[in-house]
């Protein structure tokens, strides 16, 4: 076996590896990841992806990499073939593949979900490389349970384009001084905001858009509250973001799109839904609990920047 940087293979080098990966998430995740498989064989055609692959023989059997997005080095899939899993390999591949993000010149900032990671044990590698980290769950809801509904004290409303500034600017302030704020670049300024919205809802971001289930509520004062959700296959529904402002929190503003969400995605025939959750996030933890939630996967977020900076958590 012998490990090879990305750049020097084509896309159909990687193709039977990226197809089986894409199946790996449909099952684990309910997630239809031909759409990232895509863009990962196009940005390795186009040179735009950076990492390590394992192969066996002229097989591909294992790969990791990064990619650059505004200031930072985000690290991508960390997959390897069936057969070759709880060996250690991704492990291997992901220590390189961090030390090259890491050395990389440009980026200040390193980040990486093990979401779509099948190594066993890739948590301590983080530390030992600097990383700041916390747990996150993938939770899934069977959409065959009913949804209460909670009391329609809010009122909700389609977002539409004209909303997208203030979704983002929602989310921002939602999200000052979260520890997801502090792992994840994406929050941190209302333009990082207006860019993440804008990927989820234009540019199919996160799955194809749902219009149907993503909502605003409005409270006397204006939007308080917003839900964007989307659909990750044609029978999995994923709540992308909720978000609401820190005045309005705990009032049932957050409940209130949850079960709307839920609804809608019900009306639509999907199967289930799923979302991602910070573990110390208690309040939406609890929320998504109480809705039906349940555990499908652990993951974490890491986040490292180029010392003297330094990542401070919340308490
Ligand atoms: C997570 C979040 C969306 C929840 O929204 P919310 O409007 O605060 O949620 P709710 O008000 O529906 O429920 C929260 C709490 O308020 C309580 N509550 C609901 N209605 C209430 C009312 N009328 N009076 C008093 N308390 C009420 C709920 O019982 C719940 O209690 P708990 O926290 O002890 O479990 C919101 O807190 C938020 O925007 N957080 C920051 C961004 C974030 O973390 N988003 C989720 C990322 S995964």
């Amino acid at each position: 076996m012998r490990t090879r940087p990305l750049a020097e293979l084509s896309a159909r080098d990687l193709r039977p590896l990226l197809a089986e990966e894409s199946e790996h998430w449909g099952g684990e995740l309910f997630w239809d990841y031909a759409d990232v498989s895509a863009a990962v064989a196009s940005g390795l055609e186009r040179g735009a992806l950076s990492g390590l692959v394992l192969q066996d023989g002229p097989h591909c059997v294992a790969y990791c990499y990064y990619m650059l997005d505004g200031g930072r080095a985000i690290v991508g899939s960390v997959f390897a073939a069936e057969g070759f899993r709880g060996r250690r390999l991704e492990e291997g591949l992901l220590r390189e593949v961090l030390a090259e993000a890491q050395g990389h010149e440009g980026p200040e900032r390193v980040e990486c979900q093990t979401l779509f990671s099948t190594a066993a044990s890739a948590e301590d590698l983080f530390a030992r490389a600097g990383f700041q980290s916390r747990s996150r769950h993938y939770l899934v809801r069977l959409l065959s349970e009913r949804v209460e509904t909670a009391p329609r004290a809010w009122r909700l409303r389609p977002v539409r384009r004209e909303d997208l500034a203030t979704a983002a600017h929602i989310i921002h302030r939602s999200h000052q001084g979260s520890l997801d704020a502090a792992l994840n670049l994406t929050y941190a300024t209302p333009a990082f905001c207006r860019g993440f919205v804008e990927t989820l809802v234009l540019r199919a971001g996160c799955g194809r858009f749902d219009g149907e289930a993503s909502f605003i509520a409005d409270g006397p004062e204006g939007a308080v509250g917003v839900l964007l959700a989307s659909h990750l296959s044609r029978t999995n529904g994923h709540v992308c973001q909720v978000s609401v402002l820190p005045s309005g929190q705990g009032r049932g503003v957050g409940a209130a799109l949850m079960s709307a969400a839920l609804a809608a995605f019900r009306r639509q025939g999907l199967e289930t839904a799923s979302l991602s959750v910070t573990l110390d996030n208690h309040r939406a933890y609890r929320l998504y609990q109480r809705l039906g939630f349940r555990l499908r996967k652990r993951f974490a977020a890491h986040a490292w920047v180029r010392p003297p900076a330094r990542i401070e958590l919340p308490a």
